[in-house]
């Protein structure tokens, strides 16, 4: 394609609008939706609520630099801290890898030595996040990247204490993606957290949540990590966080609260005021029982994907957690997914390890699910 940077394999679908689950194209055909822009419309495209907010503050200002605070902003703050059960301060920035970064300087300013992070893992592509990132051929072409990074395998209990026993001292802080996003949706064990609490004790390294893709809800809580026993010190969000518009969030808690002083870290943009109004709409209806039916959607759309396995003796696993579904498909035809399921008008989102990702809205009803599952169905019937 001309005048566009060539980054991304693009749909051969031209948009004209969308709402919910639906996206239109400009001869008005009907494509069912199953990643949210990935995994950033928690409340399906041109939800009424959101589009409100952005007019209302659109009415008001765009923009006020953070020479001024926006009202949202504490509100959002509050909540991302409160749900911590700690002590915390928010920096807001606009994208998921400038949250990790933004946990990579504070990191840089607490302590100085060796970040772990896990195979699988993915932080961002800016230097910084993309040196955590744990998918070697995307950082290869930018080697070197940061110093002193190590990469250990997920949930490989025994090299982590093989690693630390070794240089427990030596190490700075410790990057975890409880539910692995685009690392193919392997989810992290609870004995492989017991581990990483155990030897925090004793090194007080810093945990870090990237809560980027997991957090907000979409695994029916509002944090990923509280599935486990995690205790992380500083937490990642972006995504839904600005309900469509780009918005992130750095949570440090507990005594790393106040790491950042005048002149340590800044934005111009974030947090755009507009996101901010957006994002509020979304925080504030992440309420108990909508978490909870986010947990029983999952339940039940894992069942109908496990109803076609049987059904049809099609080799896949089904992983993730919550709204985050992954569906890790053994098939020669793999590569031809993308566009068998196109031409059954449904768009669907190929991650590591080929397993397709399912990221529909948090509000999708059974209805919509069965939808998904019906034309899923036929794309596998033409896979096999
Ligand atoms: C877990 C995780 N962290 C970080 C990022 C980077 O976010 P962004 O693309 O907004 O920079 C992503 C993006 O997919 C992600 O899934």
């Amino acid at each position: 394609m001309m005048y566009i940077s060539n980054t991304y394999k693009r749909f051969p679908i031209k948009i004209q609008r969308a709402k919910g689950i639906w996206i239109y194209d400009t001869n008005n055909n009907k494509y069912l939706d199953t990643f949210s822009g990935i995994g950033v419309l928690s409340f399906g495209h041109s939800d009424e609520i959101i589009k409100n907010a952005i007019k209302e503050k659109i009415n008001r200002y765009t923009h006020i630099s953070n020479f001024f605070l926006d009202e949202d902003a504490l509100y959002i703050a509050k909540r991302l801290v409160n749900e911590t059960g700690k002590d915390g301060n928010v920096f807001f920035a606009n994208s998921g890898t400038e949250a990790n970064e933004t946990a990579l300087k504070a990191i840089k300013k607490l302590k100085k030595g060796i970040i772990v992070s896990f195979t699988s893992n993915f932080h961002g592509r800016t230097i910084g996040s993309l040196s955590i990132t744990g998918f070697e051929h995307l950082r290869k072409n930018f080697e070197p990247l940061l110093n002193d990074v190590v990469f250990l395998p997920f949930n490989d209990i025994q090299a982590f204490k093989n690693f630390v026993e070794k240089n427990g001292e030596k190490i700075s802080a410790v990057f975890l993606e409880c539910v692995h996003g685009s690392g193919g949706l392997d989810t992290v064990s609870s004995e492989f957290i017991d581990v990483i609490n155990k030897f925090k004790y004793v090194y007080d390294y810093i945990v870090v949540a990237d809560e980027v893709q997991a957090g907000l809800g979409r695994t029916g809580k509002f944090y990923s990590y509280k599935h486990f026993n995690l205790d992380p010190d500083i937490i990642t969000v972006a995504k839904s966080l600005g309900g469509g518009l780009p918005l992130s969030a750095t949570i440090f808690t507990g005594k790393y609260k106040d790491v950042f002083m005048p002149g340590d870290h800044g934005s111009t943009f974030a947090p755009n005021p507009v996101a901010l109004a957006a994002g509020r709409t979304v925080i504030e209806r992440l309420t108990e029982d909508f978490l909870k039916e986010i947990s029983e959607k999952s339940i039940y759309f894992k069942n109908r994907l496990a109803e076609i396995q049987k059904n049809l003796s099609i080799n896949y696993k089904i992983k993730g957690l919550g709204l985050m579904i992954g569906v890790e498909i053994y098939s020669q035809k793999i590569n031809q997914i993308i566009e068998i399921a196109i031409s059954e008008k449904l768009l669907l989102n190929v991650v590591k390890n080929n397993t397709v990702r399912f990221l529909p809205p948090l509000n999708i009803t059974k209805t919509e699910i069965d939808e998904i599952i019906f034309r899923f169905e036929k794309v596998i019937k033409k896979l096999i």
